[in-house]
């Protein structure tokens, strides 16, 4: 059996890395065994993970790991279906390289601004970079705190079409939810009818990536 690797990562700082990877790990966990590889030296996840009172520990367990990433996953016992890596803000750091070798899929986090779009040519950069080292590897942009009241502006839409990276169709809508989750030490979907939205967000890009 293999564990699907999920890395997340992008070079700018703040744009969700650790949000998306631990609700996401939380809604893989429904499905399967899943872990969180802390490959960030701020520890975020592992503090996220941390703050969870008993008896709600976290659902899917977080590990710093930051060398020798590919044999851990090979060795967890028993096998993981999931693991989900949630990167630094540097993707030339090595615990980000060693990550994206070891991913099946690169998911890159960004805000719907035109500053961060217009920084998307690291990105492209990034995801050129990567393949060389890890041909497989399929990546999608992660549009996050998109507006929940008004439709993407069309000319973000077109830019980000423009991109080499397709862009998932689900969006994470900025809610205050994410944020009650990273305080709780929990997952949106741990929040109840407070976080009912945003879980239904998550469901819906791991749906759509289980389709990709
Ligand atoms: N969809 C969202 N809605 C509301 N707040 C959000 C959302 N996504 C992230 N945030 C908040 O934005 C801040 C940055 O998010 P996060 O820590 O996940 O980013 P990051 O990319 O991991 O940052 P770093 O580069 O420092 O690791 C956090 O306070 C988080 O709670
Ligand atoms: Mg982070």
């Amino acid at each position: 059996m293999t564990t699907l690797v999920y890395a997340v990562a992008n070079h700018k700082g703040g744009v969700g890395k650790t949000t998306l990877s631990m609700n996401l790990a939380a809604g893989l966990a429904r499905r399967g065994t899943c872990a969180v590889i802390d490959a960030d030296p701020q520890g975020s996840a592992t503090l996220w993970a941390r703050i969870a009172r008993a008896p709600q520990a976290f659902p899917a367990p977080v590990h710093a790991v930051t060398d020798h990433l590919a044999s851990w996953l090979s060795a967890a016992r028993p096998p993981l279906d999931y693991a989900v890596i949630d990167c630094p803000p540097a993707v030339d750091s090595p615990s980000t390289a060693l990550a994206l070798q070891s991913a099946d899929v690169l998911l890159i986090p960004v805000l719907p601004s035109p500053m961060d779009l217009w920084a998307s040519t690291r990105i492209e950069e990034m995801f050129q970079t990567v393949r060389q080292r890890n041909p497989s590897i399929r990546a999608y942009l992660v549009v996050n705190q998109a507006d929940p009241r008004n439709a993407m502006a069309r000319g973000m839409e077109a830019a980000l079409q423009e991109l080499a990276v397709p862009a998932l169709h689900n969006k994470m809508a900025r809610r205050a939810s994410y944020r009650s989750a990273a305080l709780e030490g929990v997952s949106v979907y741990d929040l109840g009818t407070r976080g009912r939205l945003a879980a239904c967000e998550i469901e819906a890009i791991i749906e759509e990536l289980s389709r990709l």
